[in-house]
């Protein structure tokens, strides 16, 4: 599914946050979205699944206009955007099955063969299996991170949109999450949006890089150009602090 901003502007009270953004993503790609913190990226991710209102502008997923559509047109449109946040937000105290079936369930109400199947596919594509009946709570935050990205998939989005998904993790535990994010980023023709500051995955993963910065985008373009050449000083400059602060 595309995503399109046009001269979206948005704001928290005074605060602007987004200034007259234009952004289109294309069907299947797969962009990477960086910046300093507070330059508005989460809001980004939050204003594609229109949880954020937005003060004018417009914003279309798939075509479909987010403002001022219907609720029912909304709620459609919702189940094909999956989200996986820093913090897991999964129920420690349920399993790892139920925590990645609860949406099918109440949500989609399918049948319980349907559900557990869908179920254990995704957590074999995350590496999972072993631990559908295992108490979240039990894992580890890269196990964690894992269901909650297979809770996602589960859904069948398509956009799914991920934000600093491993900077809550032990710099041990990100690797596995990153590399079954690289596997699905391959195999799956869906739109993803990444906000992270993984500089080597973004190489790997990313058709685009975008540059952001109080609201607007720098720079943008292909991962090898923004991430090794940048053009602008602005984006050298933060790259420099990013990786100095991963040396
Ligand atoms: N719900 C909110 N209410 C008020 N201000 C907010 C809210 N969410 C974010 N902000 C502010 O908006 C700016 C952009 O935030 P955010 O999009 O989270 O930035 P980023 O994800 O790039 O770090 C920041 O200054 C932040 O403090
Ligand atoms: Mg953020």
């Amino acid at each position: 599914m595309k995503v399109e901003f046009k001269k979206v502007n948005k704001s928290y009270d005074h605060l602007k946050v987004l200034r007259n953004l234009d952004l289109v993503i294309e069907s299947g790609e797969k962009v990477v979205l960086i910046g300093p913190s507070g330059c508005g990226k989460s809001t980004t991710l939050f204003c594609i699944n229109a949880l954020e209102p937005i003060q004018s502008g417009e914003i279309l997923v798939g075509g479909t206009s987010t403002v001022n559509c219907s609720r029912k047109t909304l709620r459609k449109m919702r189940q094909k955007i999956g989200i996986v946040f820093q913090q897991f937000n999964l129920f420690p105290h349920y399993t790892v099955g139920e925590n990645v079936e609860l949406a099918l369930k109440v949500v989609l109400q399918l049948d319980p063969e349907e559900i557990h199947q869908r179920a254990r596919k995704v957590l074999g594509e995350v590496g999972l299996s072993d631990k559908i009946d295992n108490y979240v709570s039990q894992l580890s935050g890269g196990q964690q991170q894992r269901v909650a990205i297979a809770r996602a998939l589960v859904m069948e989005p398509e956009i799914l949109l991920l934000d600093e998904i491993t900077s809550a993790l032990d710099p041990e535990l990100t690797g596995e999450v990153l590399d079954v994010m690289e596997k699905l980023a391959k195999e799956r023709a869906i739109t993803m949006i990444f906000v992270t500051h993984e500089i080597l995955f973004s190489r790997k993963v990313a058709d685009r890089v975008i540059f952001m910065e109080d609201g607007v985008i720098v720079e943008q373009g292909h991962p090898e150009q923004v991430l090794k050449n940048p053009v602008e000083e602005r984006t050298r400059q933060f790259l420099h602090k990013v990786t100095q602060h991963l040396a």
